[in-house]
């Protein structure tokens, strides 16, 4: 039998290329808490989470008790078929903690599957075709999601034709707008545009739903002003389109509250949830009103997977750990502290040209300092230098140019300061 040596060796045989190819590609044995170890042994502090999934740390100890206690007991047997306790019960704690309005939950694996149920869920729901997305916005790679996702345009090659009846508007970026100096002008422009779409493209009608990140991932951490979100309800109520609020990435308690929607005060329709859930347990959920929800027909969608017990039981954990330890207010508390860090460290190095974020959801962008050109070769040799010194970071942003913060919200504020040092250490190496 290969030893795990000789496995990494083998990796891009033995993975397809979008796997193999990812980068950096650590070879890792385990991980606790704000930790993960090599297979060498080196200790990494982990500011990725694997994707920004374990909100409460690695193996936070009553996850894993919640999921052994499940795994004694009930492993598969399918929503539908059976009814447990687990799903029942994290439907029930959803209704606590998701913003006013959402009632009801439908349960998938992954991400990209909560948009998909969503996408059909308010084309049922307003027998409407046109579905509004965001450029920078990131919602998965499945043919629905991708369709949607608009972060890259190559991760459309040879994709094409992608689903009918998709459209996007422009985000405010408020960095890399000429109105920098005033953010709600940005978000006013990106309004403008998105009624321009109405006036050139499709009619409001005609469309479904607006699905937006509240705060973009992949795009490059970009926080909107929250006239922007508010702008958006206000379209949405005027037309009779559903505003869909992915959250996957910024739900809970990344940005400081449960949900980002919390944050800006800003109510979805529909909620999509995924990554944090269940404190890296494969689990999605989408949520709305019993309204809208209850349009679908029963064999409207279904799943063999999707609300799986042990991934459900994990999330019923993952929240009483998030309320029991208060993470989300922790999220809120260490947020200004690791930002005021980060724009001490952009007075030293011009190459960072923002630095931005909400809760413990940051980016620091890489710029030429002459033009502002985003740099992402730079933000690359940065991420190469700092796992040398024992953090792993992962980037952002259609080149790469962004690194973003993403550690567990349990982190303990030495192993935060350690990281954050080791961070400047490694720009300081790379500049
Ligand atoms: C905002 C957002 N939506 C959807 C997804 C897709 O999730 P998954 O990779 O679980 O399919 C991601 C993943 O990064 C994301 O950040």
């Amino acid at each position: 039998m290969s030893t795990f040596q000789e496995l990494t060796g083998r990796l891009k045989e033995l993975l397809a290329p979008p796997l193999a190819n990812d980068w950096p590609n650590l070879p890792v044995t385990r991980a606790e808490g704000s930790f993960i170890w090599g297979a060498d042994g080196t200790r990494y502090i982990d500011f990725t989470q694997g994707f920004a999934v374990n909100n409460t740390g690695h193996r936070h100890p009553k996850v894993i008790a919640a999921v052994k206690e499940q795994l004694d007991r009930l492993v598969h047997s399918a929503i539908g078929v059976t009814a447990y306790e687990p799903a029942l019960r994290l439907a029930e704690r959803l209704r606590e903690i998701t913003p006013d309005g959402i009632e009801t939950f439908y349960f998938g694996n992954s991400g990209a599957e909560a948009i998909e149920a969503a996408m059909k869920l308010v084309r049922y729901h307003t027998r409407r075709p046109g579905i509004i997305a965001f450029w920078g916005g990131f919602h998965g790679r499945t043919y629905g999601a991708m369709t949607l996702t608009a972060s890259k345009a190559k991760y459309r090659i040879a994709a094409e034709p992608l689903v009918p009846s998709v459209y996007h508007s422009v985000y405010p970026n408020v960095f890399r707008s000429p109105y920098r100096d005033d953010p709600d002008r940005v978000a006013k422009e990106a309004l403008d545009h998105l009624r321009r779409l109405f006036l050139y493209e499709i009619e409001p009608s005609q469309v479904a739903a607006i699905f937006v990140e509240p705060v973009q991932g992949e795009g490059g951490y970009i926080v909107p002003p929250a006239s922007f979100l508010r702008g958006l309800r206000e379209i949405c109520d005027e037309h009779g389109i559903l505003l869909v609020f992915d959250e996957v990435q910024s739900g809970f308690g990344r940005t400081g509250k449960m949900f980002a929607a919390q944050v800006f005060d800003v109510r979805p329709d529909v909620l999509c949830m995924a990554k944090g859930i269940a404190s890296g347990f494969p689990l999605s959920a989408v949520g709305a009103s019993h309204k809208i929800m209850g349009s679908w027909g029963s064999a409207a969608h279904g799943t063999t997977f999707g609300g799986h017990p042990v991934s459900t039981a994990a999330a019923v954990a993952t929240i009483d750990v998030l309320i029991e330890e208060k993470l989300p207010e922790r999220a809120a508390a260490l947020g200004p502290r690791v930002m005021e860090r980060l724009r001490e460290m952009q007075k030293r190095f011009p190459v960072i040209g923002d630095v931005r974020g909400i809760g413990l959801m940051i980016g620091m962008e890489f710029v030429d300092p002459k033009t502002n050109a985003p740099d992402g070769e730079l933000a690359h040799r940065v991420i190469a230098e700092a796992l040398r010194r024992g953090l792993l970071l992962y980037p952002a942003g259609p080149y790469g140019q962004v690194i973003r913060l993403m550690p567990a919200l349990n982190v303990p504020e030495d192993v935060l300061d350690e990281g954050l040092g080791i961070l400047e250490q490694a720009i300081a190496a790379v500049v």
